[in-house]
């Protein structure tokens, strides 16, 4: 059931800030007034690094989360795509906890990961869609990301969920730590509840993506580009719009520009750029600088004070919410999955059911 919608990804997209508001509710409890942290069966004094390992768009998942354990918890994080790390046989250090996120919980890849970790780390988390899945089964202890079933071969709310899990869990590993001023937490956990409703503004805002994605669906290829927290972003908005539009698109830590991509940058070539006004912006701005001094066509999606500082020159540019800096990851994934989807559709491309891609992969 589509639920009135054309595609089970338009209806995924739309789910968003309720099964958010499902995930928060599951894992925040509320007391005196102020909201507390999920407790789970993990104390993050007890290790010294984390290791996490996934696939695919859960892998983007997992870069976001890297930037959140080591900024807020101050936690070394190793990220790893599962087919990499299998076979490469790494070593795992002593109070080492490896973490697993699957939607499905079958990916062959990551399962298998996990059972080369098992008697190697000190413990085994995974985040998964599925509760009774193997991966699930296999783990020490399973977070449920609460995202309930999903049918689209693009991953979107699965994505945000697991996004929202691994955030709490880099709270809870702040504050196990003592990382964290504890003012600055409840403010986070405040904006974090406020963050459904954030979403269904964004959500809003369909119409203008629809419109950028029509402009976007001539082009052969396209570029990504964000910095920081942007840059896991950048990579899931290139692989949305290669899945399912198949337009080839890539994406690169904006910093990286000049030593190499801008050499494919023509009028030809449309980047986008992701970038909220943070402390990163101003370099990100001037990275937008040299790709349009080349002739090329940017994109821009920020949010007002970044379209106010911007320069006008740029060939579109989308405005969101404004939010609070780490929380940003979650949003923009809405954006990079409304381009990727209005794409597909002024494509004519079989959005729920891409060629060559299953939603579950369980061979390798
Ligand atoms: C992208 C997508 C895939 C999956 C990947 C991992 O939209 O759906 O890249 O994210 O195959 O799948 P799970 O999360 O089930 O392990």
């Amino acid at each position: 059931d589509k639920g009135g919608h054309k595609h089970f990804m338009a209806k995924e997209i739309a789910e968003q800030p309720a099964v958010i508001g499902d995930t928060l509710r599951h894992y925040l409890s509320a007391a005196g007034g102020g909201l507390t942290l999920p407790q789970p069966e993990m104390d993050f004094t007890q290790y010294d690094r984390l290791t996490l390992v996934a696939c695919g768009t859960a892998y983007y998942a997992c870069l976001t989360a890297k930037y959140w354990f080591e900024q807020l918890a101050g936690l070394p994080v190793d990220v790893d795509i599962a087919s990499e790390f299998r076979y490469r046989e790494p070593p795992v250090p002593a109070r080492t906890a490896a973490i697993f996120v699957s939607q499905s919980g079958e990916t062959a890849d990551t399962l298998a990961a996990l059972r080369y970790c098992e008697g190697r780390a000190a413990k085994i988390l995974s985040i998964v869609n599925v509760p009774e899945s193997s991966i699930a089964r296999e783990s020490d202890l399973a977070l449920p990301i609460h995202a309930g079933v999903e049918i689209g071969v693009a991953s979107t709310k699965a994505f945000t969920c697991q996004l929202t899990v691994l955030l709490l869990m880099a709270l809870k590993a702040a504050s196990d730590r003592e990382a964290i001023d504890p003012a600055r937490l409840s403010d986070l956990l405040s904006h974090l509840r406020g963050l459904p409703s954030t979403i269904n503004n964004t959500l809003e805002l369909n119409e203008d993506f629809r419109k950028a994605a029509y402009q976007l669906s001539s082009a052969e290829n396209a570029l990504f580009l964000g910095r920081g927290m942007m840059y896991p972003l950048a990579l899931e908005g290139a692989l949305k719009l290669k899945e399912i539009s198949y337009i080839h698109a890539e994406a690169y830590a904006s910093g990286e520009l000049k030593h190499g991509p801008i050499a494919l940058i023509d009028e030809k070539m449309p980047v986008i750029v992701m970038a909220p006004r943070d402390a990163l912006f101003d370099k990100t701005v001037s990275n937008m600088q040299e790709v349009m001094a080349r002739g090329g066509k940017v994109m821009l999606i920020t949010d007002a004070p970044g379209a106010a500082a911007a320069s006008e020159d740029t060939w579109l540019t989308l405005t969101l919410p404004q939010v609070d800096p780490i929380l940003s990851p979650i949003l923009y994934a809405i954006p990079a999955q409304l381009l990727a989807y209005h794409t597909a559709v002024a494509k004519g491309t079989d959005v729920d059911q891409p060629r060559n891609l299953a939603k579950s992969v369980t061979v390798e």
